[in-house]
């Protein structure tokens, strides 16, 4: 029986509630489950028994959990095996995500998390920690959500070596840019549409500053190309001053333009790109892409939904299948 955590309980922790509520098709793949907790800032739900996921998605749709045992009570006081992290991402100081990691991995429990901000800021000290406990820290969903990358490049590329990734890693300012491509409307009139798709930062000067894209691809640097880096050495240009202008002259040559977050061993750019209009990173809409370029593989393109809430639940349950799938399969 998996005892199963869930701390942060927003669009990605109820998604997660929602799918793991299908237990026909969850129980295939890792067999017998319970969530023993769900948690959020304001309260919690939780039963060493294992609680009704229904009922709590019910009672955070009438308002907010019940007053209960807070998010450290629950790690430090209850048994579970998983936690599936999904608090709010804070890019600076990556709490409270961070200490949740932490404690959950020092007492021995795998973590799942959807949280940029704890990876951004210590992935090394994480990645150890883990190590150290014999557990796993997956984080599938904190790019791209559902597009396949992490495992995708740890796995299935084994024994590549990554050269460089490069592509779009923000569904938001991918979605201002390709109305702008379509429509040659200003960076402002589309702003307000973008915010209303409901996959925008709370803060959208995140995603339009190009801050986001930094915080993934900060991710992917350290945990898929090996390499020692900081937020402070992304060099970045968000979207803010492009004008349709810039897209007419741009179309004019055959090219669009999308904001590409890149890492090789030159360094790591987030910054608006001129693409060729037929190339595969020239995505529209939401759509993340990304192409990754190995010694032996070559070019590998691999083109999703970067968020949502089912999108990203269906990453973060893809780790947990990943962690215990091996039971069943
Ligand atoms: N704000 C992000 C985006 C959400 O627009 O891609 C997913 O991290």
């Amino acid at each position: 029986m998996i005892k199963i955590a869930i701390l942060g309980f927003g669009a990605v922790g109820q998604g997660v509630a929602e799918i793991l509520a299908d237990r026909e098709r969850i129980e295939r793949w890792i067999g017998r489950y319970e969530v023993v907790a769900v948690a959020d800032s304001k309260g919690s739900i939780y039963s060493e028994d294992g609680i009704s996921l229904k009922n709590a998605i019910e009672a955070k749709k009438m308002g907010n959990l019940p007053e209960g045992k807070s998010t450290m009570e629950i790690i430090e006081e209850m048994d579970f095996d998983v936690a599936i992290e999904a608090t709010p991402t804070n890019i600076d100081t990556g709490e409270p995500g961070l200490t949740h990691i932490k404690a959950c991995l020092n007492k021995g429990s795998h973590v799942i998390t959807s949280n940029k901000g704890p990876l951004v800021v210590a992935y090394r000290e994480l990645a150890e920690i883990a190590e150290r406990k014999k557990v796993r820290l997956a984080f599938e969903a904190t790019i791209g959500g559902a597009m396949p990358l992490i495992k995708l490049a740890k796995r299935d590329l084994a024994g590549n070596e990554i050269t460089s990734i490069k592509g779009i890693l923000n569904g938001t300012c991918n979605y201002i840019l390709s109305r702008m491509e379509q429509e040659r409307l200003s960076y402002n009139q589309i702003l307000g549409e973008a915010k209303e798709l409901r996959i925008a930062e709370a803060n959208v000067s995140y995603d339009v500053e190009g801050i986001d894209s930094a915080a993934k691809l900060v991710i992917l640097a350290n945990a898929v190309m090996g390499m020692n880096a900081t937020f402070s050495d992304v060099e970045i240009v968000g979207i803010t001053s492009i004008t349709p202008e810039a897209f007419e002259i741009a179309m004019e040559k055959g090219y669009t333009i999308r904001l590409i977050a890149e890492a090789s061993r030159e360094g790591l750019r987030v910054s608006p790109r001129l693409v060729p209009l037929h190339h595969p990173l020239a995505v529209r809409g939401t759509f993340n892409a990304v192409l990754i370029q190995t010694d032996l593989a070559k070019e590998v393109f691999v083109i999703g939904r970067g968020a949502g809430k089912i999108e990203t639940a269906s990453a973060i349950i893809s780790d947990l299948i990943d962690i215990y799938g091996d039971r069943t399969y």
